[in-house]
């Protein structure tokens, strides 16, 4: 558990950090997030999570009272603060608080709220021997209606259904299509294929959140000299593929070995994924120190 946490205009013990139950997150789902990790007290790719959170907030109009250099000063003292060598900062930013949907009518001072704790995400053994993944049933929100770049909290109930599909099947995962069939991605990760000597991932078009950890698998890539493609992908791309594997800040690089009971490949982490797993560790020596 988080001892400290930064909230508003600086760093409070845990307990003191209360938003109002009129916070515009909590009422509607309005308010972006982050998850940012951190390796060897440096985080990594700090200035791309705050970039698209930025973003985020511009797209939505929120009022944010905080520049870049601000909210990055924010999350390295509070991280500082925390105290963990390695660890998961969560960085929250609802449009601000009171009843009614309508932005104009409520209090726009943004409430941010950055916490720095530990997370391990899946068990130490699934990197070993990779996620079983189903598909969902429900499919990615269209860009027409919410754009997949937006990493919005309201959106994130599909995501939860989805993972949730998944938790009843004993999977790992849930890999979620658009409404033309197309995967997409799944409910909290990029996916990657390894075809026939190459890296495919689906096109951003296909609808999804173009992760950061997904950009660090394009630099990889390069750095290993394969080709690197982005693709319309459906399950038979994933079914008869070489090896897969997953994409997050939270999960890292996993492997995945199968996909609704019907192995990949043999069904176990391929020698790719595993470079890639072992490249992507190299990279996270690779960030912004905190003291
Ligand atoms: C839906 C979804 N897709 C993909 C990702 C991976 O993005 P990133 O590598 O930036 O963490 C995440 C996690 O942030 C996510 O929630």
């Amino acid at each position: 558990m988080p001892k400290m946490v930064w909230f508003k205009t600086g760093i409070v013990p845990l307990e003191q950090a209360s938003v109002s139950v009129l916070d515009h997150a909590y009422l509607y789902g309005d308010g972006l997030f982050e998850g940012i990790r951190f390796y060897d007290r440096k985080i990594f790719r700090l200035d791309e999570h705050l970039s698209r959170v930025i973003d985020g907030c511009r797209y939505l109009g929120f009022e944010l009272a905080y520049t870049h250099a601000e909210i990055r000063q924010a999350v390295l003292d509070v991280t500082k603060a925390a105290d963990f060598d390695n660890g998961y900062v969560r960085l929250n930013i609802s449009r601000g608080t009171g009843l009614g949907l309508d932005p104009k009518n409520i209090d726009r001072e943004a409430n941010l709220v950055i916490i720095a704790s530990s997370l391990a995400l899946y068990p130490p053994e699934a990197y070993e021997t990779g996620l079983d993944v189903i598909t969902s049933s429900f499919r990615m929100t269209p860009p027409d209606s919410l754009d997949p770049r937006l990493k919005c909290s309201g959106r994130y109930a599909a995501n939860i259904l989805a993972k949730q599909e998944a938790n009843r099947a004993g999977a790992g995962e849930a890999l979620i299509l658009n409404h033309q069939g197309y995967v997409a991605e799944c409910s909290g990760d990029n996916i990657f294929l390894v075809r026939r000597g190459h890296i495919t991932t689906p096109h951003p078009s296909s609808g999804l959140l173009q992760g950061i950890t997904r950009d660090s698998v394009f630099e990889i890539a390069r750095s290993l000299e394969m080709e690197i493609r982005e693709e319309f992908l459906t399950s038979y791309d994933i079914v008869s593929a070489d090896e897969a594997f997953l994409t997050g800040t939270a999960a890292e690089v996993i492997p995945m070995v199968s996909l609704d009971g019907r192995p990949i490949a043999d069904g176990k982490p391929g020698p790719v994924t595993g470079k890639v797993m072992a490249a992507f560790r190299a990279l996270t020596k690779d960030g912004t120190a905190f003291d």
